[in-house]
């Protein structure tokens, strides 16, 4: 495994050069294009790393996977599903036009921007401090990365910037998807994408996920099985947003991207994937990153399909 993670990150580092690093959040533009690393944990204990896969980097839309389990956990399914829909989209992930011309008009999908605020406005605790601070406890357990936290220049980077997110959370407030104070919503959201880790601790969100809820390492159950399943098949349907049916035929695995440059991938019962590349595409995902996951999917037959 070892050999072939290091030929698999030789030899497609020369793709972080069709890529640019995020600049939207000014602040993430300090990426540096060239870096690429993976990190693997097996389900029956073994773990791999390869390239830069100790570089910190924000797991912005990866947090969405994070926030949806929490949300699942204190409200149940059916309630987070009022809120929220299930359907994948072909628009980018912070499109607006879809919250008006739907009926009923609830966002798309937990994974784009719009469902993702929705689902950290359901998370329990009254203030953006409550929530996050059991954001990243919750974070830090699946990880058992005590060590995690938020990266405040990033933080504020994307609050001073942030204005598309405030009109998606505006008009979520209009249409009553969202109650309360949306400033602060908004803060608990721009927190969770400023959460930093590396492709270790986001490899090991993935085991528990592919281990159907269970922390392979300690036998302890996170989430139910039925909420894995259910973060799982959104991870396959929307979790690349407007790329995730590509996604899906290339490498096939659940997966989760984020503008800092992770994807987070699951392999059902065998593995969890932690990659990181911040040259991203278009699409914003990371452009090597994608060919990482394409060839070790290939080489190791990991499709779901
Ligand atoms: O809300 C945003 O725009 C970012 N904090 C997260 C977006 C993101 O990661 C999209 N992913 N590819």
């Amino acid at each position: 495994m070892q050999i072939l993670l290091s030929s698999i990150i030789n030899h497609n580092r020369k793709y972080t050069e069709l890529g640019e690093v995020a600049t939207y959040i000014p602040e993430l533009s300090k990426a540096n294009k060239n870096h690429l690393g993976i990190y693997v944990v097996t389900l029956d204990g073994e773990e791999y790393g390869e390239g830069d896969f100790d570089v910190k980097f924000t797991m912005q839309s990866i947090s969405k996977v994070v926030t949806l389990m929490l949300a699942l956990l204190d409200n149940g399914p059916e309630k987070v599903f009022e809120k929220i829909d299930m359907e994948p989209t072909a628009d980018t992930f912070n499109s607006i036009s879809s919250l008006e011309t739907r009926n009923p008009q609830k966002p798309l999908n937990p994974m784009i921007n719009s469902g993702a605020i929705a689902a950290t406005s359901l998370i329990y605790g009254e203030s953006c401090d409550k929530k996050i601070e059991r954001i990243l406890k919750f974070t830090r357990k699946i990880t058992g990365n005590k060590e995690i936290g938020i990266n405040y220049d990033v933080f504020r980077s994307e609050k001073e910037t942030g204005h598309r997110n405030r009109a998606l959370a505006y008009y979520m407030r209009s249409t009553g998807v969202l109650t309360g104070d949306v400033e602060d919503i908004l803060d608990a959201y721009f927190m969770q994408c400023s959460i930093e880790v590396t492709c270790k601790d986001i490899a090991r969100i993935a085991a528990m996920l592919a281990n159907n809820g269970i922390l392979p390492w300690s036998g302890e159950r996170i989430i139910p099985a039925q909420y894995a399943r259910i973060v799982k098949t959104i991870m396959v349907t929307c979790g690349m947003y407007d790329e995730s049916g590509e996604f899906a035929v290339k490498v096939g695995i659940p997966g989760k991207s984020g503008v800092g440059g992770g994807i987070m991938a699951a392999v059902p019962n065998r593995m969890g994937i932690g990659v990181f590349g911040p040259a991203l595409n278009k699409k914003g995902n990371s452009v090597a990153g994608l060919k990482v996951l394409e060839e070790l999917s290939r080489e190791l037959d990991l499709s779901i399909f």
